[in-house]
Order: structure tokens, then C-alpha cells, then sequence
């Protein structure tokens, strides 16, 4: 006899069949029906356990939230709900889980409370969803890339210089904190592990810049880690970013690529995680019906990933942006919490938002922003005061991609990084591939978590990552 998951007997007209199924217990009703769950799909198996025949102390034992093995044979279900249901003739208990303790109660429950039992949350519906979600998006981004000609790099999580030039870095130090080496009046790090100062990586596209000026299309897929206070929810200290990096191409193919790349693993998911898909946008209608009729999103969560997948994306100018802006108020009591008194100012995400969710109703991928507010290693315009950025912002979350056209002329480069003070002594291997062949490249961050937050519906990115890691809070 062999173990098969829940997803294989749900699936399974082998009737009469012995078969052996593992899993934990959602729910025990009326000392005979089992709801099992094993993880491979959001519906439970429904196990039959004949109780004149079962020893009680055992029955006690079946609770929420106990492992157990069953065996017994597959048969067409008599109740509503399901179409098959095993016939338990023997249980075993791998594990108990004593209900009047096992926090995650059938029931509903606040996700915060769930944050707090991040260890046990994906013993829930929903956040079993949402990984499985999470888990074929990330199937999905490498596939896409594998079958376009990309190679898969690794960038390392150490690094001794500042990618995104903002200072928001975790430090990474073996010297003793209580009794650091101190030379002329600073921590000495010619004494640390590397003989210097490094912290963890912001982002992994310096060093795939490299890769693409040899290997022509690159991405990275890691870990990246940002130490800025932002306490929000679509802010993670550590999250994992998709950066592709392509040799010979400009800001609008860069645009083409991240277009064709995102509706593709939107679409994958949408075929793979149906089940999954329907569980979460069943929950976000009942989520919807809680809000007053004017906040409420006439969109299910299917129709707004089709939206994205059916329609092109709007490439506006930053300046288009502020013009439509400045013309515009987000409802007819509000203006703006901040006004774009000026071009060149940065956009909030309240604009942002407004522009994709109130004005054009669409994806949007803004670009050529002022200089001044983006990155050292972006390509100058010939206006001499914007670069080749782009931003993709989504419904619902706002930026979810951010990329670039690079600068790729020497003498621009290190002006520019001369300008911000950023010391050539760092990043002199990023200055020689200006030196040795250079070429117009470019490429894109995607936060993989705020896409998964957009494929899931689920409005807050620590409800979207195995264990959130935000300021003050590092638990598990
Ligand atoms: O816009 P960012 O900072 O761009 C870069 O890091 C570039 N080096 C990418 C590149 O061109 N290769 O970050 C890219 C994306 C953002 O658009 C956002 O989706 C996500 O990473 N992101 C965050 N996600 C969660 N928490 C944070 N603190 C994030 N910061 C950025
Ligand atoms: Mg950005």
C-alpha cells in the first residue's frame, strides 16, 4: 500500500482502493468525520473513522491540529461537499495537540495573531494559499528566464560597497562590539573578518552588471536586505528581489521585457494555483463586504490579475506624470497629502497609486525621472537632468519594479559618483567595465514580495514572506 497526499486522492477514481494518507487535523466533527490536510492543495480529505469500533481514548486523541496516519479505502463520498472520502480502518497518532492549548483554533482568526504564530499560520487556509502561491511564483520566475536564454546567477549577500548608494545597510562585523580595535578614534576594520567595512547586499545588480557584459542576459533571484525604518506595509527588511540584467539593450526593451515577464508568471500562476486562487478571492469578497461601498474594489482578485495580463502596460514620462498631477485631486473633498509643488520632487505613494489605480486604471510604467532622485548609476538623458529610470507601478501596491537603462560612458560614470561621493576605491570594477568594452545595458528589480502581495490579494507584505523580519521584529 502506498501513501498518496491529498491532492492525489481528491484527484483519484480508484474506489475501493487501500490506501495510506498522512496529514494534520483541521477539524473533528461529530467523533467521525476527519478533515485532513497535508499541505499539497487547500482542500481537506474527509476520513470517516468508525466509532462503535474505535477505541475511545483513542477518539480523544483526534483533535485539531494532530498528525495522524490513516488507513482505510478511497470511496465515493455519500455527503454533500466532496466527491470522495476515505474509510478510515485504522488511525494512527504521530502526534497529539492538546486543544485546549493548539493556538490556531478552527476558527477565524486576526492575521496579526497569525504573525505572532508564524511557525503554525500555514496550518491555515489561507497562508497555506499564499505560500503555495508564493512557491509557484518563484518556480514560474525561473522558468521564464530559463526558457528565454537567461543564465542564473548568484550575487553574494556580503558585499563591500553600497549598490543602491542610500546608506540603508545592515553592517556585517566580527570584531568584538564591547572592545572594537580602534585606530585614530574609529572602529579599525583593517582588524575585521575582511579586512574592511561590509554589510549585506541592498541589491545584487552591480555584480550582475558584470555577468551581463559577458554573458549577455543575467539574473539574479536572492535575498536583499534594506535597514530603512520604514514600518510599513509593503516594507520588509529582508526581501528577495528578481534582477535581470541584459547586455546591448535599452529602457524600452528593458520596459518590453519586464511587461512580457510579469504577465507571464501572473498567467502561470493563475493556471496552477486555481484552487488556490478561488479559496483567496473568496476570502478577500468577504474582506470587501466588511468596507463601506465607496472603498470597495469592483474588481475580484482573478479580474484584476487578467487585467493585468490582458492589457498593456502605460509608459509615462515623470514630467507627464506631474503635469497630470498637478491638474488632479484624489477624490472631490482631498487634495494630496503632499502637493508636487515642483518638478523633480519624488512622488509619494499616494500618487503613484493615484495615477495607476484613479487615472488610468492600469499598470503604469513611469520613466525618465530627474536625476536627482534616482540612483548614481543611471543613464543620463541628453536633457542633462533626467536619467533612463523607469518604475512600475502596480494597482493596489504601488512600485513594484524598479529599473534602469545604466550609465555605460566612463567619464560620466565617475563624474556622477565624483558628485555623490561615492569613493572610486570601491567600485573600481564596476568603473573597468566602462574601461573594457563597454556597452548600452540595462535591467530591473522585481520585489518578489510585493508581487506576491498583488497575485494573492493579501494586503500586507509580512502576511506574504515565511517570517517577516521589520523594524523590531525578529522573531523565529
Ligand atoms: O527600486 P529598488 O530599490 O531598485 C533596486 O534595488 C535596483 N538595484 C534594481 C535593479 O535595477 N536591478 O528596488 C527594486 C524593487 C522595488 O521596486 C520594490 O518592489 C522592491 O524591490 N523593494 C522592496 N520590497 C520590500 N521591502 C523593501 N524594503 C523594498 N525595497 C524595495
Ligand atoms: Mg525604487
Amino acid at each position: 500500500m502506498k501513501q498518496q497526499t491529498v491532492l492525489e486522492l481528491l484527484n483519484s477514481e480508484d474506489f475501493q482502493q487501500d490506501v495510506i494518507v498522512k496529514g494534520w487535523v483541521r477539524t473533528f466533527r461529530a467523533n467521525r468525520f476527519i478533515a485532513l490536510n497535508d499541505g499539497s492543495t487547500i482542500n481537506n480529505i474527509q476520513c470517516v473513522v468508525d466509532f462503535e469500533n474505535t477505541d475511545e481514548a483513542l477518539l480523544r486523541r483526534i483533535t485539531t491540529g494532530a498528525a495522524l496516519e490513516i488507513h482505510g479505502t478511497l470511496v465515493e463520498s455519500q455527503g454533500k461537499g466532496q466527491k470522495v472520502e476515505v474509510q478510515a480502518k485504522e488511525v494512527i497518532v504521530h502526534g497529539d495537540s492538546n486543544p485546549d492549548e493548539y493556538p490556531i483554533q478552527p476558527k477565524r482568526h486576526s492575521f496579526e495573531f497569525l504573525r505572532d504564530n508564524a511557525h503554525l499560520r500555514t496550518r491555515t487556509n489561507t497562508f497555506s494559499a499564499v505560500m503555495r502561491v508564493r512557491s509557484t511564483l518563484a518556480f514560474a520566475i525561473h522558468q521564464y528566464f530559463n526558457s528565454n536564454g537567461f543564465y542564473y546567477m548568484h550575487t553574494p549577500i556580503i558585499t563591500g560597497s553600497d549598490a543602491e548608494g542610500a546608506g540603508e545597510m545592515f553592517r556585517v562585523t566580527s570584531l568584538d562590539m564591547k572592545n572594537p580595535p580602534i585606530k585614530d578614534g574609529d572602529i579599525d576594520h583593517s582588524e575585521d573578518f575582511f579586512g574592511k567595512e561590509t554589510n549585506l547586499t541592498v541589491s545584487g545588480q552591480l555584480e550582475a552588471e558584470t555577468y551581463a557584459m559577458s554573458m549577455g542576459k543575467v539574473y539574479t533571484f536572492g535575498p536583499t536586505f534594506r535597514a530603512e525604518n520604514s514600518n510599513t506595509s509593503r516594507h520588509l527588511a529582508e526581501f528577495w528581489m528578481i534582477e535581470p540584467e541584459v547586455a546591448f539593450m535599452e529602457l524600452d526593451g528593458n520596459m518590453d521585457l519586464a511587461e512580457d515577464f510579469m504577465k507571464y508568471v501572473l498567467s502561470y500562476v493563475l493556471e496552477h494555483n486555481r484552487e488556490d486562487l478561488e479559496f483567496l478571492e473568496q476570502r478577500l469578497l468577504q474582506e470587501e463586504k466588511s468596507k463601506p461601498q465607496n472603498e470597495r474594489s469592483d474588481m475580484t482578485l482573478t479580474e484584476k490579475l487578467r487585467f493585468v495580463i490582458d492589457n498593456n502596460f502605460k509608459r509615462v514620462s515623470y514630467t507627464e506624470a506631474v503635469e497630470i498631477l498637478r491638474n488632479s485631486k484624489p477624490n472631490k473633498k482631498k487634495k494630496f497629502d503632499y502637493i508636487i509643488e515642483e518638478w523633480g520632487a519624488d512622488l509619494q505613494s499616494e500618487h503613484e497609486r493615484f495615477l495607476v489605480e484613479k487615472h488610468f486604471k492600469c499598470p503604469v510604467i513611469l520613466f525618465d525621472y530627474p536625476a536627482n532622485i534616482k540612483a548614481f548609476y543611471m543613464r543620463l538623458n541628453d536633457d542633462g537632468k533626467t536619467v533612463r529610470a523607469m518604475d512600475i507601478l502596480f494597482p493596489g501596491i504601488g512600485e513594484i519594479v524598479g529599473g534602469s537603462q545604466r550609465e555605460e560612458r566612463y567619464e560620466v560614470l565617475k563624474e556622477k559618483m565624483a558628485a555623490l561621493d561615492i569613493p572610486e576605491e570601491e567600485l573600481w570594477w564596476y568603473l573597468d567595465l566602462r574601461k573594457y568594452g563597454t556597452a548600452v545595458h540595462s535591467g530591473f528589480g522585481l520585489g518578489f514580495e510585493r508581487l506576491v502581495m498583488f497575485a494573492t490579494g493579501m494586503g500586507n507584505i509580512r502576511d506574504v514572506i515565511p517570517y517577516p523580519r521589520t523594524p523590531q521584529n525578529a522573531e523565529f
